[in-house]
């Protein structure tokens, strides 16, 4: 474990109640400071390479080993994309598929860390709300440490698969009024009455976890820096943690160049792409966000900030898609490559497809897109958006003729 200490990002304080996730003093953001002496003493070589995944970074994770829930997170391939690549006009083209993790997106690398880090405060309650992934992780995290776990998701807009990993993992699955920012601000009220530990990005913990997709893809690149990694942003905390990795790699002295961090939204579901157009640090929130990407639909975005910041600071870009970019997106992956990415992970396709052909991003560049979670999360869009089955007889010469129509 990383000797650590939590502190504001806004004012600097150390924040020393565990159960807070804003600053006592200004109601800023937390974020963990990794003491990182001992691992400039080290060298890629000297990870742990026999474990692979989350703990393989264990120098840079600030919890005990001793106390660890996983289910084997990480460790997910990165995909060297020729065929996508040619299509997109980019043909150093990498993805890094999440969709492989235990419960199939990348907030099984924040839960692991996330769900060890309440193990250690001893905490018997966990919660969190979701747009669907995070729940169906937390539940199966919970259920390994033997937790209890409750989760607040938007009625009506959370994909089929992920409302069955969560009600399959047995958590308490409470269905709220609202969007996804109603059941974050619901869930926080409880957690603040200390009835629930919340597993939310703003707990600076979880982002802890989701650094280790940027440890790994330096790994995999055999510590070559991309020129750009372009990933999906909704409540804005995994770019951020990306970031992060990518400031304590160079702290350490295993990276020097920085990768220009690119950050998609959808169109209907955007403050903080609008923030960047603008010019803006801080973003206005959306009050009524609405996309097929259901996992990214989100008003206000809790890191917004830091998102921003994360963009700004690597000379990144933030950007818009449509819904039906977002689709076509999913469907070019699926027939060039064999890969199903769930909607909101092909926004950062249909992003780098985008900014290709406004001229944001060069055809020589050496990008990895995050694609953040599995198809088979969400079969009812893939289903909606797809020719229907071939209604036939059972008869050869039937089926015949249609295959070779
Ligand atoms: N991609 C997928 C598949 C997601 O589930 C999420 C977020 C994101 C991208 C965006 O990541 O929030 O760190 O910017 N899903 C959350 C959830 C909100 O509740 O599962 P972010």
């Amino acid at each position: 474990m990383a000797e650590h200490r939590v502190v504001c990002w806004d004012c600097n304080a150390d924040v020393n109640d565990p159960y807070v996730n804003n600053c006592p003093r200004c109601g800023g953001l937390l974020t963990v400071k990794i003491d990182l002496e001992n691992v400039k003493e080290m060298k890629p070589k000297d990870l742990h390479r026999e474990q692979i995944g989350v703990w393989r970074y264990t120098p840079f994770m600030p919890v005990d080993a001793s106390k660890k829930v996983s289910i084997q997170e990480g460790g997910t391939p990165l995909y060297r994309v020729e065929a996508l690549g040619k299509a997109l006009g980019v043909p150093k083209t990498h993805v890094k598929f999440e969709g492989l993790n235990p419960t199939g997106s990348f907030k099984d690398r924040g839960m692991t860390i996330g769900v060890s880090r309440a193990k250690e405060l001893g905490a018997t309650v966990v919660g969190c709300a979701s747009t669907g992934n995070t729940s169906a992780s937390l539940a199966a995290y919970a259920a390994k440490a033997g937790m209890k776990c409750a989760v607040f998701l938007p009625s009506g807009k959370v994909a089929a698969g992920k409302l069955a990993q969560a009600l399959f993992f047995g958590a308490k699955v409470l269905s709220i009024d609202g969007n996804f920012d109603d059941a974050l601000e619901l869930a926080r009220k409880m957690a603040d009455e200390k009835k629930l530990y919340l597993l939310n990005s703003i707990n600076p913990y979880r982002p802890e976890g989701q650094k280790s997709v940027l440890f790994e893809i330096m790994d995999q690149l055999a510590y070559e820096v991309p020129d750009r990694i372009v990933l999906p942003v909704g409540n804005a905390a995994n770019i951020w943690a990306v970031y992060k990795a990518i400031q304590e790699l160079k702290e350490v002295g295993w990276i020097s160049k920085t990768p220009m961090l690119t950050g998609i939204q959808a169109e209907g579901s955007a403050p903080v792409a609008k923030a960047f157009a603008s010019k803006k640090h801080d973003f206005v929130p959306e009050e009524h966000p609405e996309t097929v990407a259901t996992a990214i639909r989100i008003g206000n975005p809790v890191s917004g900030r830091k998102a921003l910041h994360a963009i700004y600071d690597t000379g990144g870009f933030s950007d818009t898609v449509t819904d039906a970019e977002i689709i076509s997106a999913q469907q070019l992956l699926g027939k060039t490559e064999g890969v199903c990415v769930e909607p909101a992970s092909a926004a950062s396709v249909a992003g780098l497809r985008k900014l290709r052909d406004a001229g944001v991003i060069d055809r020589d560049e050496r990008v990895v897109c995050i694609c953040t979670g599995n198809g088979l999360k969400d079969p009812d869009t893939i289903i909606n958006n797809a020719q229907p089955p071939i209604k036939c007889r059972n008869s050869v010469e039937d089926i015949s003729r249609i295959l070779l129509s």
